[in-house]
């Protein structure tokens, strides 16, 4: 069953949509040749503590940490380590929080220091499928739609979409139905209603689909070793059209 949210609760998950977002803009200027993913697990622990909201990920199914990072062929759910960052990575910053009993998450990928031209097609390619995939999330249209569009994008520019995860439900779970592939038919699936919150994520790999669970039982890597992104917005539906909840 898919839960609808009221106004009031949609305003609540926006609280968190925009807490994690800030979190991760912080990040996003502390990555940087030499840090170590576990020095950005460190300060997103203290700022979380410092603005009120509860890790979501970390307890969950035993995953151990605040933050996902994952780095280059790590297509999510990498684990913060002494591993430092170089030139040329790019990184997967996955975060979730609870404030009052409800549901923030959202991920960004980004560049350390200067990459390569295939690095950033990738990095774009990934954020602009979930930009067009957004702009299906409106009523009238089915999450096959929503699905489609990711598809559609990544596969016309060369890239392809992991199908062993998916974007999800949220609210007052970290993981609510639907469940949202990357990959699907326009058309298909649950009608989008009035008060729905999705997580939309895309998780793109430059490329072969295939994945891999490393040795840590949680790194999800690809298995010919190239490089993979990873973006999630926070979506309701409204009647005047889609909210990004996790919009600054
Ligand atoms: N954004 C991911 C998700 O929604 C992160 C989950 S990490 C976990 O599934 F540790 F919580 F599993
Ligand atoms: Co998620």
């Amino acid at each position: 069953m898919i839960v609808c949210k009221s106004a009031a609760e949609v305003e609540k998950l926006r609280q968190c949509g925009r807490l994690v977002r800030e979190i991760l803009e912080e990040l996003r200027s502390r990555v940087r040749p030499g840090v170590t993913t576990l020095e950005l697990e460190k300060y997103t622990a203290k700022r979380l503590a410092e603005l009120g909201a509860r890790p979501a990920f970390k307890g969950y199914r035993g995953y151990p940490c605040c933050l996902c990072t994952s780095v280059n062929d790590e297509i999510i759910h990498g684990i913060p380590s002494e591993r430092r960052l170089q030139e040329g990575d790019i990184v997967g910053l996955d975060l979730g929080v609870i404030v009052e009993g409800f549901y923030g998450d959202s991920a960004i990928t980004v560049p350390v220091g200067g990459i390569s031209e295939d690095a950033q097609k990738l990095l774009q390619v990934s954020e602009e499928a979930l930009d067009l995939a957004i702009e299906k999330a409106h009523l009238g249209n089915r999450l096959g739609d929503i699905s489609a569009r990711i598809q559609g994008h990544v596969e016309e520019n060369g890239f392809s979409v992991v199908r062993e995860f998916v974007g999800h439900g949220i609210g007052r779970e970290l993981h609510e139905e639907p469940q949202i592939p990357n990959y699907g038919q326009a058309g298909r699936g649950s009608l989008l209603k009035e008060g729905m919150v999705l997580a939309i994520e895309t998780m793109v790999n430059s490329g072969g689909s295939a994945l891999q669970i490393k040795e840590d039982r949680w790194t999800a890597v690809t298995t010919d070793g190239k490089l993979s992104a990873h973006f999630e917005h926070m979506v309701a539906i409204t009647r005047n059209g889609p909210d990004v909840l996790t919009a600054l």
